[in-house]
């Protein structure tokens, strides 16, 4: 949800490595995009265009920036204001003193424009971003010369509302960078005699991957041969750079036409990467780094378990949740993040909620964990990004090791946080006494014998009969996903994908609801994607196909290869390799992941980045 980056060098022009680190975050929002320099004799200037980086791109190509080794830039998620080149960051006072990148929401933003406008301060666009341009323009003016930028920016800081990261640049203090954060993502990259600033770690591999991430209420000043970084109270604190293990390749396309596509192919070595070596061999058992604290006491001492999460992680948690009653004989549930601050207080007592998340950065789950923190309850994280906030502030974490995801539909990381799951449960179950050794066992051999199987669904035979499907998919408007028991979570999951990248309306459903209402929009027009692998929710599926056919619906049926029953109800097939029913979500996954795909590319859609959407949703 917007994306920042800014570099200052020690004379080395920094322009190119800063639209490269942009390019790299366009997931985060792709409304407009903008950069802006020190042009070293006391003046700034600023590009800035609508819509997608190409846009920016080509406007740098006509009217180019200066060279320069203080660089700030943004790629926008629009909130205030419509996408516009006037509302396109970076944006500067009206004295074009102070020039501003932000990601968040300043919520008293209007009253303190009003303020401003009385103040005489003139404003050219409609974002709350401007206001902290002249806010921290008068901090500066009003100190007769003895403000620095960063006391101004702390001390406009002190009137905002809201969530911010932000960076600025001032006309007269070269070689300064000041950067600020609250609630809103912020890290800074540590280079050789140069710092840098961006949302997440993926802009800036390509120039360094030593890293120090700002807590909330903190703010740093970066020259380009050190950082002074600030705590909330405005003392000078020390923090060591952390070493962050995903390269630079790890976020290009590598030669695919598509992240998505290249993401749905990484899922196999997410398996691997995610599980393999955290099993414990000879005790059917799982390991955990040491960031997992919960011993087996605190294993056992647990009554219930809750899961939070949004969009399509909270899939994955309702999948957490049942491999927990299952492995684990835990009762829980799973709560969607931004519900849970509007459900009734209870309380806290030998509960452990799980918060699911691959950037560690959604803010609905952020504001539930720290509530919980509050109330007293433990927060286990399960995340993808190393040093994020979750990451961070969870009192327990499993990382999951699928590597920089960048489409902005979500595949490997549900892949890889069901993974994270299975072995939670595993390890739940054996603390508890309720999983044998021997049990344990097998479903480590089971999770292991898993990763051979999944080459069959890239197999040129598997992606025909998907093209298939997704070539009569792209020609309806509306379509349901239905399954049942764990495979509820996966039609839930397969319509979220199709409708967030194709733009057709789909809905997952379980399936014994079908006859509910939703059947009532069956004909030859309104198709039905089915999960109908084996496990003891198999009878029914195949009920519910004949039902939906004797109403002249079409039928795309997930099914076991060669399993004739289901292929010659389907009026399109997608078979799937024989695992264990408890496995079934990880493989049935990925043919719904690549019809959605499929059918986006027929229908000559943004696959990577759908329009409305953003990845990391940083506001609630
Ligand atoms: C869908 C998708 C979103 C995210 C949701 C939560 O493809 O990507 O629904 O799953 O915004 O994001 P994280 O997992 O980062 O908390």
């Amino acid at each position: 949800m917007c994306g920042i980056v800014a570099a200052i060098t020690n004379g080395l022009d920094a322009r190119a490595s800063v639209l490269h680190g942009l390019k790299t975050l366009e997931y985060r929002g792709y409304d407009s995009a903008g950069m802006a320099v020190h042009t070293g004799d006391s003046k700034l200037a600023v590009r800035r265009k609508m819509g997608k980086i190409a846009n920016l791109e080509a406007e740098l190509a006509s009217n180019a920036l200066p060279e320069s080794d203080q660089v700030i830039a943004h790629t926008r998620w629009a909130t205030h204001g419509a996408p516009a080149d006037r509302n396109a960051h970076p944006h500067t006072d009206d004295g074009g003193e102070i020039v501003v990148v932000h990601n968040g929401i300043i919520e008293n933003y209007l009253d303190l424009r009003a303020e401003l406008v009385a103040d005489g301060h003139v404003f050219l666009s409609d974002t709350d971003t401007e206001v902290l341009a002249n806010l921290i323009a008068r901090h500066m003016r009003n100190g007769n010369g003895g403000i620095d930028l960063h006391t101004a920016v702390r001390t406009a800081l002190t009137e905002v509302h809201g969530a911010y990261a932000l960076v600025a640049m001032c006309a007269t203090e070269p070689g300064t960078l000041v950067v600020a954060r609250q609630d809103s993502p912020l890290i800074v990259g540590v280079g050789d005699a140069a710092h840098y600033a961006a949302s997440d770690m993926p802009a800036l591999l390509h120039l360094t991957r030593d890293f120090v991430a700002l807590e909330n209420g903190e703010s740093a000043i970066s020259h380009a041969d050190k950082m002074q970084l600030c705590s909330a109270s405005g003392d000078w604190i020390e923090r060591e750079t952390t070493l962050c293990d995903w390269t630079p390749e790890q976020a290009e396309k590598g030669g695919y036409p598509h992240f998505m596509l290249k993401e749905i192919e990484e899922q196999p070595d997410v398996l691997a990467r995610t599980a393999f070596d955290r099993f414990h061999d000879t005790e059917g058992d799982v390991v955990f780094e040491d960031t997992f604290t919960l011993t087996d006491a605190d294993l056992r001492a647990l009554r219930r378990i809750r899961f939070m999460a949004m969009g399509t992680s909270s899939h994955s948690a309702m999948i957490g949740r049942w491999l927990l009653a299952e492995f684990a004989e835990l009762p829980g549930e799973t709560l969607n993040a931004s519900e849970f601050l509007y459900s009734p207080i209870l309380p806290e007592n030998d509960t452990l909620t799980v918060i699911v998340s691959q950037s560690g950065e959604t803010a609905d789950s952020l504001r539930a964990m720290r509530e919980l923190q509050k109330r007293g309850g433990r927060i286990l994280g399960i995340c993808n990004v190393q040093g994020s906030t979750l990451a961070r502030e969870a009192d327990d974490l499993i990382l999951t090791h699928c590597g920089p995801e960048v489409g902005v539909a979500s595949t490997k990381a549900f892949f890889g946080q069901v993974t994270a799951l299975y072995l939670l449960a595993i390890r739940v179950g054996r603390a508890r006494g309720v999983l044998s050794t021997e049990r344990g066992l097998e479903l480590l051999h089971d999770l292991r014998a898993l990763r051979p199987k999944l080459d069959s669904l890239f197999a040129p035979e598997a992606m025909a009969a998907v093209r298939q499907a997704a070539a009569f998919l792209a020609t309806v408007p509306s379509c349901l996903f239905l399954g049942r028991g764990l495979q509820h979570p996966i039609a839930l999951e397969g319509a979220l994908k199709l409708k967030e990248i194709s733009y057709i309306h789909a809905e997952g459903y379980p399936a014994g609801e079908m006859k509910h209402g939703p059947i009532a929009l069956i004909d030859e027009h309104f198709p039905v994607v089915v999960l109908a692998t084996p496990d003891r929710t198999y009878e029914k599926m195949i009920s519910n196909i004949e039902e939906v056919r004797a109403r002249s619906g079409k039928v795309i049926a997930v099914g076991v290869a060669g399993d004739q029953q289901v292929q010659n109800a389907a009026d399109y097939f997608l078979p799937v390799p024989e695992v264990p029913p408890y496995l079934a979500p990880l493989v049935n996954v990925i043919p719904l992941q690549q019809l959605s795909y499929e059918v986006a590319l027929a229908l000559g859609r943004d696959i990577d980045q759908p329009r409305n959407l953003a990845k990391s949703v940083t506001v609630e």
